[in-house]
């Protein structure tokens, strides 16, 4: 029996065997499923996908979903499915995805498209006001002159949820290694909600549902702020997140203090898991239970990592109650 069968709440019938990948859970947690695409998928994959530079999947965004449609095909039409019911399930909603032998800074055009191809059988990414375009890449020096967070190196980047100074729905986060070197630490850093010994004792306080004001530095390329409490329910009335430590504005002594209780609670949570993630590799999670951020670096002259990222929402089984897009 594979990990397949064993997901609960399918939210679509799910296919008696699987092709063109293999499913399993992760050595880091049983809620961390391991999705590994053998070389041959990959190269064929590749060589199916050739007419499509990445600039034609920027200028026309039917194209992602052929080359989601080209990968799920190579996969019996198995793959969809499963990333569609995955991600919304409770249990897990987690993936660390490795298209064997796309491992290479040379390859990035491709890995591009693999990490499209993925993400549109089950949703589509947003628009990244950073980049300009559907996924942003980012390159991670050992100095920085930036104004968040995003590309220090020498410090944690703490636990959030994505997508809390925007608009759209951001159902899902898909991280990528481009490139890594002279690297040590800076693994991913993550926490699903549920193993969280403390949720209850925030989400259970009044704090949890009071509108507060997020607003992003000048570097996101968002203007307005937005309103919304820190936790709120999914369809099935679990506790879901909409934080980040850096963007949020209390506005008063007793707010602040909250947050920052609720910041050193999750720092300091014994279930966050530390998991490394190779250059070609991704991980794909629901952002609305699953938390992330990333361990600090070992600081070094020569140190450079290139990630890329995309952010979306669901386009079939949803998380959220009263999704934007339905
Ligand atoms: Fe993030």
């Amino acid at each position: 029996m594979n990990a397949i069968n064993q997901l609960s709440d399918a939210a679509m019938a799910l296919p008696n065997d699987i092709q063109g990948f293999t499913l399993e859970p992760s050595s880091h947690s049983p809620r961390l499923l391991d999705l590994t695409f053998p070389r041959e998928v990959v190269e064929a994959f590749l060589a199916a996908v050739a007419d499509y530079p990445v600039q034609a999947l920027e200028y026309k965004s039917m194209l992602r979903y052929r080359v989601a449609k080209i990968l799920d095909d190579l996969c019996g039409n198995t793959l969809q499915p499963m990333l569609i019911n995955t991600l919304v399930d409770r249990a897990t909603g987690g993936l660390q995805v490795t298209p064997e032998g796309l491992d290479d800074v040379a390859q990035a055009e491709e890995m591009v498209k693999f990490a499209t191809a993925v993400a549109h059988l089950m949703g589509r990414s947003n628009y990244d006001a950073m980049s300009g375009e559907y996924y942003a890449r980012f390159v991670v020096k050992n100095v920085d002159e930036s104004d968040s967070y995003l590309r220090q190196p020498h410090r944690v980047m703490e636990l959030h949820n994505d997508g809390t100074f925007v608009e759209q729905d951001t159902d899902y986060v898909l991280m990528m290694k481009i490139d890594e070197q002279n690297m040590e630490g800076g693994n991913s850093l993550l926490l699903h909600l549920d193993d969280w010994d403390e949720l209850e004792r925030f989400y259970g306080h009044p704090m949890a549902r009071r509108e507060m004001r997020w607003s992003a530095p000048p570097s996101k390329k968002v203007v307005k702020d937005i309103y919304h409490a820190v936790f709120d329910v999914d369809r099935e009335g679990r506790p879901i997140m909409a934080y980040i430590d850096q963007f949020v504005q209390p506005k008063n002594f007793e707010e602040g203090n909250w947050l920052t209780d609720l910041s050193d609670s999750l720092e300091s949570s014994p279930a966050i898991l530390s998991v490394p993630n190779p250059v070609g590799s991704f991980l794909l999670i629901n952002n609305h239970f699953w938390l992330h951020g990333r361990d600090r670096f070992t600081p070094h002259p020569d140190l450079r990592r290139e990630l890329m990222r995309q952010r979306g929402y669901f386009t079939y089984a949803k998380t959220l109650r009263n999704p934007r897009q339905k």
